[in-house]
């Protein structure tokens, strides 16, 4: 049997903080609502594009993993905020590291995309397709951000996380994954304005307006969350108390301990990074994997649960098999440019650029020209 071990990890987080306290000189908001409601008091906020962030963590996660770029077969790109349709995103990344074998291909489940690809890749390997594969998990939300919601601005954030897997004959990586949508409740979170449905109509291409109804895929987060996460462990026959760690979609802290005490998983079990940075959409599991491999709570072995969910609403329970290294192989020197301008001060540019209900097609353009020709 062919397994698909999880060989190398890296994260590439901008380094711009935006806190509660940036965000309530713009909006009728304050610190105390957004940590009492979500658990967060900082998010990050990018200077380079998506595409970018993800060279910087694939780099690194194949240092990690010993794996040279030449020899990589396979890049799943996760994400939801691509700044172009075609070509795709993963082709980008494919150019930028050299990795002129592998297939390049884009997963967009919103919240879910390193999930759902993290499953589609280990298939891949695990029928013999490919014998190894890049993962990545990335957003770019503060470009598609609506800056005057403020029911939704506080919550979101950018970063980038990839991972490497690799052929194995010993049980490693994903064993079971349990995939799904509830797409009666797709109307709970849509971003108007990213694609071409709405043009023309209330919306022009490059402006964004959310739709997004918080109590309402807080629920269906939690039904979904906890659901898949009983529902993937009873088909792997692994309990609750097997269960090593938790590294969940980070949404909301709310969330996540409703899920906890759902499922029967003690918060103690839980890596958390919410309170960093915030809800980071396709990136949030496996930026939160990767500290938990850099800050050891990853043991040789362990039993891990990644339940997710997002727009669609897609949801998702992944149980994975760590192998035995939990530590690099090596580093890789790759990093991102300098970023001179602080959270604030970029976000007050996408705000300058934007319309009262959106930004102007010109000045998304202005903003993201440039950041990456790959
Ligand atoms: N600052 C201050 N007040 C705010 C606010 C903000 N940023 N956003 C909303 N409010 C106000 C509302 O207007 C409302 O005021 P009212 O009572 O006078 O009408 C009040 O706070 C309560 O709003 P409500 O939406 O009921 O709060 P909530 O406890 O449900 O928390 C969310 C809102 C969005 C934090 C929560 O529902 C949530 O996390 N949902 C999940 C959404 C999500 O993460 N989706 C991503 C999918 S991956």
């Amino acid at each position: 049997m062919t397994y698909a071990a999880i060989t190398g990890w890296g994260a590439c987080m901008p380094p711009a903080v935006l806190t509660n306290a940036d965000l309530s000189t713009f909006l009728d908001t304050n610190d105390e609502w957004i940590r009492t409601r979500t658990g967060m008091r900082e998010r990050r906020v990018s200077h380079v594009s998506g595409m970018e962030l993800s060279v910087v963590a694939s780099a690194r996660a194949l240092a990690c993993a010993g794996l040279d770029a030449g020899d990589l077969e396979l890049i799943v790109y996760g994400s939801c905020s691509n700044e172009e349709a075609v070509p795709n995103s993963a082709s980008g990344v494919q150019a930028a590291l050299g990795a002129t074998r592998a297939a390049a291909m884009d997963v967009n489940t919103a919240c879910t995309s390193f999930l759902y690809g993290l499953t589609t890749a280990t298939s891949m390997i695990r029928t013999g397709i490919v014998k190894n594969a890049v993962v990545i998990g990335v957003e770019l939300i503060s470009k598609y951000m609506d800056w005057s919601d403020r029911g939704v601005a506080v919550l979101f954030g950018d970063g980038a996380a990839a991972v490497v897997l690799q052929a194995s004959d010993t049980e490693s990586g994903v064993i079971g994954s349990v995939l799904g949508c509830d797409a009666l409740a797709r109307k709970t979170l849509r971003v108007r304005g990213i694609g071409v449905g709405y043009s023309g109509r209330d919306i022009t291409i490059g402006d964004t307006k959310w739709d997004f109804d918080g109590p309402a895929i807080f629920k269906r987060a939690v039904h979904a969350m906890s659901e898949a996460s009983l529902r993937v462990m009873k088909e792997q026959g692994i309990t609750a108390e097997q269960v090593d760690l938790v590294v969940p979609h980070q949404a909301n802290l709310r969330i996540i301990e409703s899920v906890a005490k759902y499922a029967g998983l003690p918060m103690d079990k839980v890596m958390l990074t919410v309170e960093r940075y915030g809800n980071m959409s396709a990136a949030t599991v496996p930026v939160a994997l990767v500290e938990a491999l850099e800050t050891g709570r990853v043991k040789p072995g362990a039993t891990i649960l990644m339940p997710g969910f997002g727009g669609g609403l897609t949801w998702a329970a992944t149980l994975v098999k760590w192998g035995d290294r939990v530590t690099p192989l090596g580093t890789s020197d790759r990093s991102l440019p300098p970023c001179t301008q602080s959270a604030l001060e970029m976000i007050n540019a996408i705000r300058a650029a934007q319309d009262p209900h959106g930004r102007s097609a010109a000045g998304l353009s202005t903003l993201v020209a440039g950041a990456f020709d790959g």
